[in-house]
């Protein structure tokens, strides 16, 4: 058995593996052993590398590997693990003997190597996202230099000399220096120095905030929207064990909190509901606590979907429209924009409306619902139909819109539109093919844009669209056939 101790790096591993390859050495007959700091001379520099092996002076051979395994290796050197250098030398005698699966995924060893490598460009991923500096106080009377900016980190593999360079290549040349619990990097204006160093956690560690911190931790606050917290989607974006690296790690944990008291009420209402006991029927309206009515719709809390939207959307279109369009309820780009039927959906009823010889401009626009009622899933928000009880509690504003525009026609759009004309849930295939008198004018019903796009063949798409100009076509008709009435002779 042959004992090669090296420097705990890269480059001293490869004079050393093909020293080792020149003497035909087999992997299992070899001990990888690193050499302690003890061993290493007092102030020795990461990159200052010296002997490679026990041997003084090692033949060496030269291996040719592919661009894509020269790669992996180097990535897979800064992967934290005992036996990196035995494994390392491993794949590489397998190469160098023809053994070309070995760089493959398919191979258990080249597996192990991409699963490593894989690791460790996630890590400098990681350090380069999340190291934050922080600017120091200059040091008064003092003959050391003292870095402009510190910053604490905790990489999970070897990769702080790549992220140094990384920096230097960055910052100009304001001086800096990074901590880390193996070593630290430091950046004096012109020049990376390394050094291994076994610091003690915490140590270096920047408490001190500056001006530039505070603002940032005052924009942080101000960006974070309660009402849209997701939180699985925020560790994801910014995974917990880096919080404490950052200034604003620890405002999360409270903003969080606080979110969650009110998202915690809501579960436990709905819990409450869910319990057992006797059932007394009692009309909707009346089950609706009394509540002071709200003043406008950015102030609405008649139902929860407040919580988790980004704000009310309201209607377009003139307030005298003859003919009025009630959709279900805001999606995506609607809770964002603000303005109803802005999405797919919308650009869909806009051909609709196109093909019944209308304007956009002159149809009132609204819906069902104000609030967007979504779901997570992933990084996306999907819509979720809005319940009874949510429909109910939103008819408020939507009976305001009927009594100030009193249009001759309303078409609405889809089931949840119809069922909230209707103030009671009806079928909307019994009501698709007729107009029928409502709100002192007439009702048409077609179907929701978005059941268009969601049909699989273009043409059941085209069929549905159809359907969808014709009623607006009949509503056109209708609104035209109605005597030219003003808004005011309409109430
Ligand atoms: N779907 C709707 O019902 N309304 C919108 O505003 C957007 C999509």
């Amino acid at each position: 058995m042959r004992s090669i101790v090296i420097e705990d790096h890269f480059v001293a591993w490869r004079a050393a593996s093909l020293g080792a390859l020149a003497e035909d050495l087999a992997p299992e007959a070899i001990e990888w052993r690193v050499k302690q700091e003890s061993e290493l001379p007092q102030g020795q520099a990461l990159f200052d590398y010296g002997a490679t092996s026990e041997d003084a002076e090692p033949r060496s051979t030269a291996v040719r590997v592919s661009k894509e395994l020269a790669a992996l290796l180097q990535d897979a050197a800064l992967f934290r693990e005992s036996q990196r250098w035995a494994f390392l030398y491993k794949v590489l005698w397998r190469w160098h003997h023809g053994d070309r699966a070995v760089a493959s995924p398919a191979d258990e060893d080249g597996a192990r190597l991409h699963r490593m490598a894989k690791s460790v460009r996630r890590a400098k991923h990681d350090m380069i996202a999340y190291v934050r500096f922080r600017k120091q106080a200059p040091a008064s009377a003092s003959t050391v230099q003292t870095p402009e900016y510190i910053a604490w980190y905790e990489p999970e593999h070897d990769v702080l000399a790549w992220a140094a360079e990384h920096f230097s290549q960055r910052m100009g040349r304001a001086t800096w220096m990074i901590t880390t619990p193996r070593g630290a990097a430091f950046w004096d204006g012109e020049q990376l120095h390394l050094e291994q160093r076994r610091a003690l956690p915490g140590e270096h560690r920047c408490d001190t905030a500056d001006e530039a911190e505070a603002l940032w931790l005052a924009y942080y606050r101000s960006t974070f929207n309660p009402a849209r917290l997701n939180e699985a989607a925020l560790e994801q974006h910014m995974p917990v064990r880096f919080w404490k690296g950052l200034p604003e790690g620890h405002l999360i944990p409270a903003m969080i909190s606080e979110a969650k008291s009110g998202a915690r009420r809501v579960a436990q209402a709905s819990g409450v509901g869910a319990l057992g006991g006797k059932t007394i029927p009692v009309e909707a309206d009346m089950a609706q606590p009394a509540r002071e009515q709200p003043s406008s719709l950015d102030t609405c809390r008649r139902c929860d979907l407040w919580r988790n939207a980004t704000q009310a959307v309201g209607s377009s279109g003139p307030s005298d429209a003859r003919i009025m369009l009630i959709g279900e309820q805001p999606g995506d780009q609607e809770d964002l924009s603000g303005q109803p039927f802005v999405g797919p959906a919308g650009q869909l009823l806009e051909t609709a409306i196109t093909r019944a010889g209308l304007s956009r401009e002159q149809v009132y626009l609204t819906n069902a619902v104000k609030h967007f009622k979504w779901e997570p899933r992933g990084k996306r928000r999907l819509h979720k139909t809005p319940g009874q009880r949510e429909i109910e509690a939103c008819s408020y504003w939507l009976e305001r819109e009927l009594h100030t525009v009193r249009p001759v026609v309303i078409v609405t759009l889809g089931a949840t539109a119809l069922t909230a004309l209707l103030r009671e849930k009806v079928s909307l295939r019994d009501h698709l093919d007729a107009p029928f008198r409502v709100e002192g004018g007439w009702g048409i019903a077609t179907y929701h844009p978005s059941f268009a796009l969601r049909q699989q063949t273009d043409a059941d798409r085209d069929k549905v669209l159809a359907e969808i100009s014709n009623a607006l076509i009949r509503a056109r008709e209708l609104a035209e056939s109605a005597a030219p009435t003003t808004k005011k002779q309409r109430q």
